[in-house]
């Protein structure tokens, strides 16, 4: 697979893009990033994803160099270079080159544009859904690492992920350090109960996924009884529909979570089946707009 880099506004293939080893991001995970996709030659949400990138560096004390208007036309321009019309699209900003110190003094930040063809998911994961394990590893407390900063440091969800594989899972499902249930890996999680849709708060110590948002919006359209509270994982073992959203994946239900199994078809999920449709139908009346398109 080629991947299309931009590097501080340098359009290179794969093999030739390249970074320091003083690099922040490298040497301390002293980064942020953020992730989004094209469909039809136009980007999704792309505004939502760069005010995000933005609050992700204020959550890490850093200050974005480059103008916001000159980072769109770089995707823009990187994503038309590539000569696809799908794309997943990754921004990193790192806090530039230093030495081998951690204090954050002012350095000239890298700014990274990764452009590959989107993702396809395997379609059972949609109509039988993923198999999630409630995992032993606590999701970051938000006093240390707040989950809402999409830092390049991972290794937290990693760590949760493969701790799921181990388990025979797909992916993972963490709690907070209060054993509330917080979020996946990469992605939120749902569940309905007797026809109401429940999320867990940010306050539980989550990323506050565009997805995310998207959806609670669509149940306020849709006069959907929606939750933002604290979720037990005993409520969320006995919730009678489970679901994940994230960019890439939209709405991909849960059919089983450790040894419960919800639904294996969707049928049996019906508020999953609905919003998923909702949902679609956003991106496309928001891709008809074209606002950002190459
Ligand atoms: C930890 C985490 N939570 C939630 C999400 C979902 O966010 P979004 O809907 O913006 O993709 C992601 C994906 O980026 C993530 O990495």
């Amino acid at each position: 697979m080629s991947i299309t880099v931009n590097i501080n506004g340098e359009i290179l293939s794969q093999e030739n893009a390249k970074i320091s080893v003083f690099d922040r991001g490298f040497l301390f995970g002293d980064s942020i990033y953020d992730v989004t996709y094209s469909q039809s030659n136009s980007f999704v949400f792309l505004d939502e994803h760069l005010d995000r990138l933005w609050n992700s560096a204020r959550l890490i004390g850093m200050e974005i160099q480059l103008p916001r208007e000159v980072l769109v036309q770089r995707i823009l321009d990187t994503a038309k270079a590539s000569g696809l019309d799908e794309v997943y699209a990754r921004i990193i900003v790192t806090r530039g080159e230093s030495d081998l110190n951690i204090s954050t003094d002012q350095y000239q930040q890298n700014v990274v544009i990764y452009i590959k063809p989107n993702i396809k998911y395997d379609p059972a994961l949609y109509t039988r859904g993923l198999h999630l394990s409630l995992v032993s590893r606590a999701r970051n407390d938000r006093r240390s690492l707040d989950p809402n900063a999409k830092s390049g440091n991972y290794l937290n969800n990693i760590l949760a992920l493969q701790e799921a594989r181990n388990s025979g899972a797909d992916d993972a499902v963490m709690t907070n350090t209060n054993g509330e249930v917080a979020e996946g890996t990469t992605f939120n999680i749902w569940m309905v109960k007797d026809g109401k849709v429940l999320t867990p708060h940010h306050d539980s110590g989550l990323l506050r996924g565009v997805t995310r948002a998207k959806v609670i919006d669509i149940c306020g359209s849709n006069d959907v009884v929606l939750e933002e509270r604290t979720i037990t994982t005993q409520e969320l073992i006995d919730a009678d529909e489970v679901f994940i959203t994230s960019a890439t994946k939209g709405i991909m239900p849960v059919y089983k979570l450790d040894s419960k199994i919800y639904a294996e078809n969707s049928d049996q999920r019906p508020i999953t089946e609905a919003l998923r449709k909702s949902y679609i139908e956003l991106i496309q009346e928001h891709i008809n707009k074209g606002t950002y398109s190459y």
